[in-house]
């Protein structure tokens, strides 16, 4: 057993990422400093209240807030002269107008961030950057370090789940790290790491390149597996075969795995859609063509699957959704998270009210959310008052409420019982039998 040596760590961005990673580190021993720019952001998180819904991870917060292990600041200069290991977890958006990444807030804090160190350091990157990130930064550090002083770049993606962030850090299935050989980072995360790499979490070391394709390629995997499932999903509509027992069947084989396989609405969220968007753009850069084909079909796949659910919606309408009332249950990208980016069921709510529907969402906990991205729909506070009236119901984010509802009850409430199952979570003979249309 590693004896711990709790270091002074900082942690750079307090989105979901860093505010997890800050939690967490102070969990497993360390002290830490968590830097925000955003002065709303900062106080909120200071307060022990997350500008997000991601469960247990206010109460971790404000344990450790609670004890001094874990500190919020704005400054550089109170880091650079305190801390030990830095980890960099802002965010690298999709660049607007372009597929690639935008490395803005990563590479601001290497050049805000260096020019003040006065020892050596460990800077440890987490946030999702494309191939050869790593080295330029490096080269960067090199002019920026003040003589005498040795920084040191390394690369540690995260690969946690929005809803499981807290236990995929603390018990993630492998940690990664890509670092220059000779150098401290190794011995240096490995420290960092101790306590869970003792509990038997593999530790994977190797080049920065390698490190940054890791990530790139899991979530390029993941999402191939969704978009491929739905090509299937097509197949199985037309040839009038199901592909919840298809995909079941396949699933059985271990080579292939039941995760990842639930056809319907396609992925969505802060990460998957630009990460595969980030890679394809890298891949074409280094004139890696293979990669580019296959992410651009899986992304076009994925897209058209929003469209296809809008046909599903105005054919249920008779061909026409002019005037009509349609309930949307669901917002969120995925279930148990408020996160609406890039979210596949506001993305079809706002393409039905384009098209002359009066739409009305609801959603467990994504409506503020919501409010703020498409102020112009309109929000129920209930599923059953989503539905109120409607001509037809559509359930876009497969919430467990949804598939417990009772489709006899919710049949008095509507104006037309027709249901489109977005996410394939209702049991269909349940609703037919209660007099629905059931369509998905
Ligand atoms: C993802 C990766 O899982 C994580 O490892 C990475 O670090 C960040 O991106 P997250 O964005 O939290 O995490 O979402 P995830 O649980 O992976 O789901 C992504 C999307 O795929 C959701 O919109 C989900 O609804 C959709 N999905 C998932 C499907 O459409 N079908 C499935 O079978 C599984």
């Amino acid at each position: 057993m590693t004896e711990l040596n709790p270091l002074k760590v900082v942690v750079f961005g307090l989105g979901y990422l860093g505010a997890t990673h800050a939690a967490c580190m102070a969990e497993l021993g360390h002290e830490v400093l968590g830097i925000e720019v955003d002065q709303l952001r900062r106080e909120k998180i200071a307060d022990g209240h997350l500008p997000f819904y991601e469960p247990g991870l206010s109460e971790l917060l404000r344990k450790h807030l609670a004890s001094g292990t874990l500190r919020v600041s704005d400054s550089y200069a109170e880091a650079a002269e305190w801390g030990e290991v830095f980890f960099i977890a802002v965010g690298t958006p999709q660049k607007k107008g372009e597929s690639r990444a935008d490395l803005q807030y990563v590479d601001s804090v290497v050049e805000q961030i260096v020019p003040l160190m006065n020892r050596d350091a460990i800077i440890l990157g987490k946030s999702t950057v494309p191939v050869g990130t790593c080295r330029r930064l490096t080269d960067r550090i090199d002019q920026l370090a003040n003589d005498g002083v040795h920084v040191e770049l390394a690369w540690n993606p995260e690969f946690l789940r929005e809803g499981h962030a807290i236990s995929d850090t603390l018990r993630p299935d492998r940690l990664v790290l890509g670092c220059d050989p000779g150098g401290r980072a190794e011995k240096v995360t490995y420290q960092v790491y101790s306590r869970i790499i003792d509990e038997g979490v593999p530790f994977l070391v190797m080049d920065t390149a390698s490190a940054e394709i890791v990530k790139a390629a899991a979530n390029s995997f993941l999402a191939t597996k969704i978009s491929f499932i739905n090509a299937v999903a097509e197949v199985c509509e037309a040839s009038g075969a199901d592909i919840k027992q298809v995909a079941d069947a396949i699933g059985y084989d271990d080579r292939i795995g039941s995760k990842f396989l639930n056809a319907g609405l396609g992925f969505g969220g802060g990460c998957l859609p630009k990460d595969i968007r980030a890679f394809q753009a890298r891949a074409g850069e280094l004139g890696a063509s293979s990669a580019v084909g296959l992410l651009r079909e899986v992304d076009f796949i994925n897209m058209n699957r929003r469209t296809r659910m809008v046909e599903i919606a105005r054919r249920a309408c008779d061909g026409n959704l002019l005037g009509k009332r349609v309930a949307v249950l669901g917002a969120s990208f995925k279930p148990e998270s408020d996160d609406v980016r890039d979210s596949p069921a506001l993305n079809v709510a706002g393409q039905m009210q384009l098209q002359g529907a009066s739409v009305v969402v609801y959603d467990p906990e994504a409506i503020d959310n919501s409010a703020k991205v498409f102020p112009t729909l309109d929000y129920a506070p209930t599923a059953q008052e989503a539905c109120a009236g409607a001509d037809l119901v559509m359930v876009l984010t497969e919430w467990k409420e949804f598939s417990r509802l009772n489709p006899t009850q919710l049949g008095s409430e509507v104006r037309k019982k027709a249901v489109v199952d977005g996410r394939m979570c209702l049991d269909r003979r349940a609703w037919e039998l209660a007099g629905w249309n059931y369509l998905c």
